[in-house]
């Protein structure tokens, strides 16, 4: 039991994931009902209940206030950390904001990566940062800051889906982590400091950009059995596939699907791209259920994800930061439930090294 496989760690109001029937369920609404409908802020009012205002319009201006406070850090972001990955800058940026257990800091910490991507992209390819804009919705003015003024109605809610698909999925790695560190009550900066650092390993939020590096691999769609077959006989995994939980499925894989084919190519989504992607997956689930016949691996949510954030115009480097943008707000729900418990998370080991003499 290293891994905690079927361990109930926690009871949780917030999401169940049902990995037999490939259902996702947040808050007593199931993610068909979610995603492409509810605004990411509606659904942090479903996530976070009272410790935010429980109407959709109250909580955008309260996150519009937190975005504007987050951006004042944006000034820290120096040569030095420009140097970094994207994900290490987030890391660097999100260390420097202050602690606490109340509305201000849990507002700022779910602002602040949906400001510091965004600045952290145009700063390495050197653009001057865009401010936020009291006036817009969340996934909107995620768009602006990354490319500019007018971002595109198809963008923003494709976006806004994405952030909504993400938010929260029951006990992953670094909602485990952040629920471990809330529980020792060192604060909301803290504990997504701490689950940003798990989200950042390729079997979890960083799997992503590899993706691409598959699919730029493959480079046709004639080329993807045999490339696929080869990686495989390497004793490779193939990114964007399989999942400790589900046996069918990923659901969120067909909600950013279905998010991509509403953006289509006049939203940015080269059909190219597309049927390439499209012919790697019917490959790989052909030859993972080949190769793997008694333990089903399916296309999880990564697979779709690098599509869809490469159709807005993120680098393949800031995916992981985008998939904190969104899941941040289920960091602080969990941490949030963990702190009302009032119960430190200490579980035990089982010694088996060698015996004192
Ligand atoms: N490609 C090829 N083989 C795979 C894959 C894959 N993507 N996933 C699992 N397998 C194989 C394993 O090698 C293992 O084979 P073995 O029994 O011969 O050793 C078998 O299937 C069972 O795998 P487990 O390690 O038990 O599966 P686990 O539940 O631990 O792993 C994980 C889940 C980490 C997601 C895994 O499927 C994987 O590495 N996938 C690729 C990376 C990826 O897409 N990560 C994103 C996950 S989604 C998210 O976290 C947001």
């Amino acid at each position: 039991m290293s891994s905690l496989d079927s361990v109930i760690a926690a009871e949780t109001r917030l999401s169940e994931v049902d990995g037999v029937q490939g259902r996702l369920v947040i808050c007593g609404h199931s993610l068909d009902d979610l995603a492409g409908r509810l605004s990411y802020e509606a659904v942090l009012a479903l996530l976070l209940g009272d410790l935010v205002s429980d109407s959709e319009v109250s909580i955008r201006a309260e996150l519009a206030q937190a975005r504007l406070r987050a951006f004042e850090e944006v000034s820290r972001l120096d040569a030095d950390l420009v140097s970094l990955s994207v994900t290490e800058a987030l890391r660097a940026l999100m260390a420097r904001l202050p602690d606490g257990e109340d509305k201000s800091a849990a507002l700022l910490q779910i602002a602040a990566p949906a400001v510091f991507v965004p600045a952290i992209v145009r700063a390495k390819a050197g653009q001057k940062p865009i401010p936020p804009h009291a006036g817009r919705a969340h996934a909107e003015d995620m768009v602006a800051m990354l490319g500019g003024a007018h971002p595109g109605a198809e963008q923003v809610r494709a976006l806004d889906t994405y952030l909504v698909t993400v938010s929260d999925h029951g006990l992953n790695a670094s909602t485990f982590t952040a629920r471990v560190v809330a529980s020792t009550r060192a604060g909301y900066a803290s504990a997504v400091l701490a689950a940003l650092g798990a989200l950042k390993g390729p079997l979890h939020g960083g799997a992503p950009g590899p993706v691409l590096d598959m699919l730029d691999a493959v480079g046709t769609p004639d080329n993807a059995n045999p490339w696929l077959a080869e990686a495989l006989a390497r004793g490779e995994r193939l990114m964007g596939f399989g999942h400790r939980i589900y046996r069918v499925r990923d659901p969120r894989a067909d909600a950013l699907k279905g998010a991509l084919q509403r953006l289509g190519a006049a939203g940015g989504m080269d059909p190219t791209r597309l049927a390439l992607a499209e012919a790697v997956e019917r490959e790989a689930l052909a030859l993972l259920r080949q190769k793997k016949p008694d333990r089903p691996l399916e296309t999880n949510v990564e697979f779709f994800t690098a599509l869809l954030l490469e159709a807005l115009g993120f680098p393949r480097d800031a995916f992981t930061g985008v998939f904190a943008a969104g899941r941040v707000g289920g960091w602080i729900a969990h941490a949030q439930e963990q702190i009302e418990t009032g119960r430190l998370i200490r579980p035990q080991s089982r010694y088996v090294g060698p015996k004192a003499a």
